[in-house]
């Protein structure tokens, strides 16, 4: 199964970027299942209805979210009308909408999607991620309901993340991070099958401070007085993301390798998809 994941969508340059290339992306790579994580698409705070639509109509098969999710606030009633949206699956019960989901892919498979928050210089108030992941992965375990088993690890601290692949490596498909807006270099299938990316990087303006224009953080850095608003940066976006080649008998990962398209960073695609 070829499986695609895109990381956080910022502002319209990010957001219309990510909905003009993918859907060639899904033909001319012949994409199974699509993730965007979408916290950030609606000027940086946040995903409003009809983004969330769009991204769906673009070839999206699930969008995820973060500690953004909220921002707009009509989010807390469209999350609960909205099968293919997520949020953070470890926000107290009876928070609205739902952390995971099972999905059927192109091929057919069966996909199960969590999206989890870490805590580490975030919000340690949540409840524990890695108990949560494995309530999801009791309730669907890969083999049995699930034929894949994607995690959307939203979270700062690399260690973190780093923790929570191990913790369910060989019971996930892919464990990919997101948050920092910023690629990392370290995909690989970690010893037990799973493969993992600390963070899949942002789709938006790389020529700014986490796609946001960078004059006014680096003004607050300078004078820690704020100026104005962040705004997302307007410049031409770089669609980042990862392709994970997953292993129709066992759900295992076979490859992985990042996907950059744009105007900034050195554009690369998963070679085992050309
Ligand atoms: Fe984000
Ligand atoms: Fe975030």
């Amino acid at each position: 199964m070829r499986l695609l994941f895109l990381g956080d969508m910022v502002g319209r340059g990010g957001r219309e970027a990510v909905w003009s290339r993918l859907p060639g992306l899904v033909s001319d790579l012949k994409l199974d299942f699509v993730i965007v994580n979408g916290e950030n698409a609606a000027g940086g705070f946040g995903i409003t209805e009809d983004i969330f639509t769009s991204t769906i109509a673009a070839g999206a098969d699930v969008v995820t979210t973060g500690n953004h999710v909220w921002d707009q606030r009509e989010a807390l009633v469209y999350a609960d009308r909205h099968d293919q949206f997520l949020r953070p699956a470890n926000y107290p019960a009876g928070t609205p909408g739902k952390g995971s989901g099972l999905y059927i892919a192109r091929n057919g498979a069966r996909v199960l999607v969590a999206n989890i928050m870490g805590r580490v210089f975030m919000h340690p108030e949540l409840d524990d991620p890695f108990k949560a992941a494995e309530a999801i992965l009791h309730a669907c375990p890969l083999g049995e309901q699930a034929d894949a088993v994607v995690f959307d690890f939203h979270a700062e601290a690399t260690s973190e993340k780093q923790c929570f692949g191990h913790f369910v490596d060989g019971r996930a498909s892919f464990v990919v991070g997101t948050h920092t807006h910023v690629p990392t270099a370290d995909h690989q299938i970690l010893n037990g099958g799973t493969g993992y990316m600390s963070d899949a990087g942002m789709c938006g303006d790389y020529d700014s401070s986490l796609g946001m224009d960078k004059e006014e953080p680096l003004h607050r850095f300078l004078t820690k007085v704020p100026r104005g608003r962040f705004e997302p940066a307007g410049g031409p976006a770089t669609i980042c993301g990862v392709g994970v080649e997953i292993s129709d008998r066992t759900g295992l990962a076979e490859k992985i390798a990042p996907l950059r398209i744009g105007a900034r960073l050195q554009e690369t695609l998963p070679e085992f998809w050309a």
